[in-house]
């Protein structure tokens, strides 16, 4: 709705801020608390815009750098005639028995957000010009003698806050690592992969329960997102043939809910060795090294039978919890052991459809997922903290 405004009477919208912490609430027109909120985030928004300004103009000297980061301080934070005081005064004093809950929250984090942008510290990181522009100092409403100077390049420069790798990412990089120094390389596939990769030459057949829409998204019914790394096994074979020693690193994806130990997308390791002569002790062996590598020189691993369709024998390997060494404890569930993954020499048929002749060459393979190696790591009890963005968790990680 259009509110026709009165002769004379001050247009808020056209107001700067200056203007505004100079009336009431009332005066401005103001008097719900969307209207209070959108207040406070303009003057959020200028203070954040003044000190970008600032930054970007620069100053001419070192007096001068000190006087326009001091002069935009007091401006905002002096106890008399600062913005903040002001709005003290006139929006929160004032302010009528209904909004002024309202107005005193949003006071506390403008004066929050204020102290944040940390004006003080500018006095480090404003740059020094060789000639400071006149607008430099119109923002700020002090008129300086600035004298040209020289850039002063020892200057330290603005930091931007670094990241850090993924605690995954960082799993996934630290088991690649230990492949890599066995002489296997990284290989990749896609994501989205056709039925035939995913199934059908991994010996899964039609009938079996993970090629239910239930379980695995569909995106028609020849291409799917894949659901394990293994697909990149056939791709891998018919691309290099044998021999072949490969690590697959990647992302997967399943029909699950997402709860404390599903999530719908998740990070798996395939590994793959193919080769004459290899069999289920070099299996055994590499595996045994990797858990040493990775969880210390102490840890044994199991090896139990188990089923994969791609895989004849195979197996689900396990280590002896490294916290408590065997004994019982939280990580382990109280059992002693840690599930590590699936594997199993590879199945004359999988070969076959990679287009490797099974009497001449055989080898192994394992999947793992990585996700679950970085909970059991770093004792994490839920998958979901991973995929949440949450900077507070993550920092943990740096
Ligand atoms: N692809 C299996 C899964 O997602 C994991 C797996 C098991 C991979 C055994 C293998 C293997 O290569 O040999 O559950």
């Amino acid at each position: 709705m259009v509110v026709p405004q009165r002769q004379g009477e001050a247009n808020p919208t056209q107001m700067g801020v200056e203007e505004k912490v100079r009336k009431t609430l009332a005066e401005l027109g103001v008097n719900d608390s969307p209207g209070v909120e959108s207040l406070f985030a303009e003057l959020r928004k200028a203070a954040k815009e003044e000190r970008a300004q600032l930054i970007a103009r620069g100053a001419a000297n070192q007096p001068q750098r000190e006087r326009l980061c001091k002069a935009l301080r007091d401006r905002w934070l002096a106890r008399k005639g600062g913005f903040l005081s002001q709005v003290d005064e006139k929006w929160l004093k004032p302010a009528g028995k209904d909004l002024k809950p309202v107005v005193g929250r949003q006071f506390n984090e403008l004066r929050r957000f204020v102290t944040d942008l940390e004006f003080e510290k500018l006095l480090e990181a404003l740059p020094l010009q060789q000639e400071a522009s006149p607008q430099t100092e119109l923002v700020l409403n002090a008129v300086g003698t600035a004298r040209p100077a020289p850039r002063d390049i020892t200057l330290p420069g603005l930091r931007r806050p670094l990241g850090s790798l993924h605690p995954v990412i960082r799993m996934q990089r630290e088991i690649e690592e230990i492949f890599l120094r066995l002489g296997f390389w990284i290989e990749s596939g896609p994501e989205i992969e056709s039925t035939y990769y995913n199934f059908d030459a991994l010996n899964i057949p039609e009938s079996h329960p993970s090629r239910d829409d239930w379980d695995t998204f569909y995106i028609d019914s020849k291409t799917v997102l894949r659901t394990h790394t293994s697909p990149v096994q056939i791709r891998a074979m018919e691309k290099y043939g044998a021999p072949l020693y490969i690590i697959i690193p990647g992302k997967c994806y399943r029909h699950d809910n997402p709860d404390s130990t599903h999530s719908p997308m998740f990070h798996q390791i395939e590994g793959l060795a193919i080769d004459q002569d290899i069999t289920f002790a070099d299996l055994k062996g590499t595996l045994d090294f990797f858990a040493k590598m990775l969880f210390g020189e102490k840890v044994r691993t199991r090896f139990q039978p188990s089923f994969f369709p791609f895989t004849e024998p195979s197996g689900e390997v396990a280590v002896s919890c490294f916290v408590c060494g065997g004994q019982g404890c939280r990580v382990c569930k109280e059992s002693g052991w840690i599930e590590l993954m699936g594997c199993g020499m590879v199945h004359p048929q999988v070969l076959r459809n990679g287009g490797i002749d099974p009497d001449k060459h055989c080898g192994w393979a394992f999947g793992l997922g990585v996700d679950r190696f970085a909970m059991v790591k770093h004792d994490i009890n839920d998958i979901q903290l991973f995929f949440q963005g949450d900077v507070r968790f993550l920092e943990q990680f740096r």
